[in-house]
């Protein structure tokens, strides 16, 4: 199928639906995000094993399509995985943004989809939210129940 109709049939299917919507319970890692050129914000919850991996991560908040969708689909790929499998995917994920001439890494599966945004820059920051807020995440203390607070630089 065409990359471009997939791309909008994925991005309309997790903003319609978004996977891993909700809260979770403290104690949790909990990061609001937010993007202030337009408003959206998304609230991360994501709750760490004792190895460090992510035994579960949601999100609540408003937001265009595609930052809802990109939420969505980031959690998927993350839950139940180790914290190097994480940075593997935070780190193929800022390469598909940044080099779009690039060929995607596999391992981001549908995520790779959201390489089209290059085309539209104002949109790299609304893919970009929930990435950068689980960095944030993972940057927070897994010990502690802190909330912090992270802005979405430019993509
Ligand atoms: Fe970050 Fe190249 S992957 S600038
Ligand atoms: Fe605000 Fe996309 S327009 S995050």
């Amino acid at each position: 199928p065409d990359l471009e109709d997939l791309y909008q049939q994925v991005i309309l299917d997790h903003s319609r639906r978004p996977r891993n919507f909700g809260e979770i319970p403290p104690p949790v890692i909990q990061v609001h995000g937010d993007n202030p050129s337009c408003g959206d914000e998304i609230q991360l919850f994501v709750k760490f094993a004792d190895d460090g991996s992510i035994e579960d991560i949601k999100f609540t908040g408003q937001g265009c399509a595609i930052s809802q969708a990109s939420a969505s689909m980031m959690t998927l790929k993350t839950k139940g995985k180790s914290r190097e499998e994480v940075t593997t995917l935070l780190a193929a994920f800022h390469h598909l943004l940044t080099h779009h001439e690039d060929e995607p890494a596999e391992i981001l599966g549908d995520v790779q989809l959201l390489q089209s945004v290059w085309k539209f820059p104002q949109r790299v920051k609304c893919a970009t939210l929930a990435w950068r807020s689980l960095e944030q995440a993972l940057a927070t203390d897994s010990a502690s129940d802190a909330s912090v607070t992270t802005e979405a630089g430019p993509g």
